[in-house]
């Protein structure tokens, strides 16, 4: 699907933020796989869809696996990685560039103040923040406001920046966000101009659509933000029964490690919904587990955990986090997108 290469010219990117996209990381520079010595479009091709999304990936790849994915002796896969190795320019960082790299960490607001608070100032570059819940719960309203606020100025709790979406399951409206642009006083029009739009059709879709972010960040180094809406729905329809889900886990996990990769690389933020399976083994608290498990628990930074609470407002619960405590926000969901829940007095 070509929707999500229609990045900006290259005369547009190199406008201002090409020192934010270096900032996450100093040691990056963007070298496509096929572009190594010894590596054709096919072979290229072939590496990519085993799921080793560039040259960090093929880079720290097991020279017997390439072998086989690619139909190529072992010698070759070897210099293939050593060249992806080169490329890479992997290096090790300091404490203090490491706290450099820290601090270059920023913020999106997703327009409530409570459920800013509660992901510690907003939603956060450089980590995965993933929100789950039953349907309706406001999982994708909070993407569609994050993809509005990203282009806000700094100041207004935006970083002036594009963002990528990956849409899964055929819901991005174009008319939200344009609703939700006039309400942040942005030009409609321009907001979604500054939202490239993938529509995965299948896992596999999905997978390449996520190799394609470095190219597309490439071609424009405002993206700040990508959005996965939601992360399983494929997966879930693809692979059922248990035999099938080693598989599965396998390759979701190669989906969230090459997100968090970007995410370092590119000082991004990554926001990623997942809907909730019930558990008919829960007999007291809440039945509801999130779809994929482990998995995702163990790569995403920040947890959320969506429910619909009274009088239309929505409960946050912030399920695990690496430095913040677990706690709850409310906030709503109205014409004008993510708010703070109105006082009870003031509500009808
Ligand atoms: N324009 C709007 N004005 C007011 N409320 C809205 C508007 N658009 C959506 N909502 C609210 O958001 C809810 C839908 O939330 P959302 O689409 O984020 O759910 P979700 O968690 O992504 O669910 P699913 O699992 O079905 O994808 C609606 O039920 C409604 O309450
Ligand atoms: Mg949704």
């Amino acid at each position: 699907m070509q929707d999500i290469g229609m990045a900006k010219k290259d005369s547009e990117a190199t406008s201002d933020s090409g020192i934010e996209a270096k900032a996450g990381d100093a040691n990056y520079e963007y070298v496509d796989i096929k572009d190594l010595e010894g590596v054709g479009a096919t072979i290229a091709s072939k590496i990519k869809n085993a799921g080793y999304a560039d040259i960090i990936a093929l880079a720290t790849a097991n020279p017997m696996d390439v072998a086989e994915v690619c139909e190529i002796g072992e010698p070759t896969a070897r210099k293939i990685i050593a060249e992806a190795r080169e490329a890479a320019k992997m290096n090790f960082l300091s404490g203090l560039e490491f706290e450099d790299k820290r601090k270059a960490v920023q913020r999106i607001s997703t327009g409530s103040n409570a459920l800013d608070i509660l992901l510690g100032g907003g939603v956060e570059t450089q980590s995965i923040t993933e929100c789950y819940g039953e349907f309706g719960s406001g999982k994708s309203q909070i993407a569609f406001q994050l993809a509005v606020n990203v282009q806000l100025a700094k100041e207004k709790g935006g970083l002036e920046g594009h963002t990528i979406w990956i849409d899964t399951e055929g819901t991005f409206r174009p008319a939200r966000i344009e609703q939700l642009a006039i309400s942040k006083g942005l030009d409609p029009k321009e907001a979604l101009q500054n939202i490239k739009i993938g529509r995965a059709y299948s896992s596999d879709h999905q997978i390449l659509l996520v190799d394609k972010i470095p190219e597309l960040i490439n071609k424009d180094p405002k993206i700040k933000l990508v959005v996965v809406d939601s992360m399983m729905a494929l997966f879930r329809a693809e692979y059922v029964g248990r035999g099938t889900l080693a598989d599965r886990q396998q390759k979701v996990n190669v989906i969230l490690h090459n997100l968090q990769r970007l995410a370092d690389r590119f000082n991004l933020a990554i926001y990623i919904t997942n809907q909730v399976m019930a558990r008919p083994d829960v007999m007291f608290g809440d039945p509801t587990v999130a779809v994929g498990g482990h998995i995702i628990g163990h790569v995403a930074t920040y947890r959320v955990y969506l429910r619909k609470g009274k009088k239309g407002l929505r409960v946050a619960k912030l399920v695990d986090s690496p430095s913040l405590p677990e706690g709850e926000a409310t906030f709503q969901i109205s014409a004008d997108g993510i708010t703070d829940a109105e006082e009870e007095s003031k509500r009808k």
